[in-house]
């Protein structure tokens, strides 16, 4: 009798290995420059072996091999689930060109897949959907967001955080569904990321895992940065700041980071001249909640008590022109603004020579929470805001003109909102420029 419940339990667990290696949750990320990209999936079960089989599109071969590896990951939560996230770097490949690929192993392999690799110089025009906060249930921009990505609208999807509601539930399950759905977009675009506040359980630990960004940060995805055509996006987190049970020193090293990655990006800036910035919660909104940027002030941008590394001086100083947020369920575009100060601020369009970065909080593209309420009387520094679900759509035409769009799905996918940027000057900015160019300033503690 025990032989056979021996047998039988045997005979379940290589059931349960042969069922769950086949690969699953597939998406891509850029790698450390445009001639490398990140391919990641999961398998359930350890499979020995990461392979990525890739080749020209053209072609329909997938005559090259690279080799990667897997981690194993154990969720925090009460099942303590694992699963073998596996991250293949592809590397040399060649620019703007279309490749094939599948990922898997000798024990499963996926579908067959495809992605455009980016122009390695600064001389083309990358286009860009942004949104934050996209859940399960009620990821109302996500199918459009999927016949967008088949029509080739983009070159790279930013995710400003919050993903899932969230990646840890149901012992992590609600994360592999949900990276189940985005791979019908993952998988084809780079998928760039940084953390919310609903990845927070265990430590980002889920996030930190299923996410594969480049490695010049912190090497774990909480902060990076890369360039893109002439623009130089880096991605931190906001949320070192409200997790302090993980420590300090993190925003410590984000803070030494972010100046070190600015002063490199600015000896750069002939070849990329834009420098924007992504990161989930907001130096400033006009939403009704209770989150720090409506009635409070922002701890992002101004510090934490007694600790300081408030953010806003730091970009400022540094020429950051374009600041992108989500957190609040709502779009908000911000005129030029520092200090709580409007410069170059007018009911003109479009923004010419802006004496200050612009912000953008997009953050409305669906999920169980719903939409955020907007405090009655539009602020002067907002130039335009909206809580419609949508996404917002950016391009860098060149060195001096950039354009931002916003997409109401709730409008069926009508642009509500856009603007261009222009300038023929990026650098840091000086009271001495901005003489003149700012007007008014909010009240202190609001
Ligand atoms: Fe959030």
């Amino acid at each position: 009798m025990l032989f056979l419940l021996v047998a039988i339990n045997l005979f379940i667990y290589i059931e349960c290995q042969v069922l769950y290696q086949q690969p699953e949750q597939v998406h891509i990320s850029i790698g450390n420059n445009a001639s490398e990209m990140y391919v990641s999936w999961v398998t359930m079960n350890d499979t020995k072996n990461s392979f990525v089989q890739y080749g020209l599109y053209s072609l329909r071969d997938l005559n090259l091999k690279a080799v990667g590896s897997s981690s194993k990951f154990v969720d925090g939560g009460s099942q303590k689930r694992t699963m073998f996230i596996h991250r293949v770097k592809l590397t040399n490949l060649k620019a703007d060109t279309v490749y094939t690929y599948n990922v898997g192993s000798n024990s499963g392999w996926s579908d067959i897949f495809f992605f455009k690799t980016w122009r390695t110089d600064p001389n083309w025009s990358p286009r860009f959907a942004i949104y934050g906060d996209m859940g399960n249930s009620n990821a109302q921009s996500l199918a459009r967001l999927q016949q967008e990505t088949r029509k080739n609208f983009y070159d790279a999807i930013l995710h400003v955080g919050d993903f899932a509601y969230d990646m840890d539930s149901d012992n992590a399950r609600v994360g592999d569904q949900f990276m189940r759905q985005i791979e019908s977009i993952a998988a084809y675009v780079p998928y760039m990321t940084c953390p919310g506040n609903h990845e927070q359980a265990y430590n980002f630990s889920n996030y930190r895992f299923r996410f594969g960004m480049p490695r010049n940060g912190d090497g774990e995805s909480i902060y990076y940065s890369y360039d893109v055509g002439p623009v130089h996006i880096i991605s931190f987190s906001t949320e070192v700041y409200f997790y302090l049970q993980y420590g300090t020193q993190q925003i410590r090293n984000q803070f030494a980071w972010l100046e070190q990655d600015l002063i490199k990006a600015n000896k750069n800036r002939a070849e990329r001249p834009w420098i924007v910035t992504m990161a989930h919660r907001p130096m400033y909104c006009s939403n009704n909640d209770n989150d720090d940027c409506s009635k409070y002030e922002s701890i992002i941008r101004t510090g934490l008590p007694y600790l300081g590394y408030g953010l806003e001086d730091l970009f400022y100083q540094y020429g950051v022109d374009v600041m992108i947020w989500a957190h609040e369920h709502s779009y908000e575009r911000l005129w030029p603004i520092y200090d709580r100060t409007v410069c170059n601020g007018s009911l003109a369009q479009p923004y010419i020579e802006p004496g200050a970065p612009i912000h953008i909080t997009t953050g409305s593209a669906g999920c169980r929470e719903r939409h955020d309420g907007f405090i009655p009387i539009q602020p002067y520094m907002t130039a335009f805001r909206s809580d419609d679900y949508g996404y917002t759509r950016m391009q860098f035409f060149n060195s001096s003109h950039a354009y931002f769009e916003q997409v109401s799905d709730d409008k069926k996918g009508e642009i509500i909102d856009k603007t261009w940027i222009v300038k023929s000057k990026h650098g840091i900015y000086s009271y001495a420029d901005n003489s003149g160019k700012c007007k008014g300033s909010l009240p202190e503690n609001p």
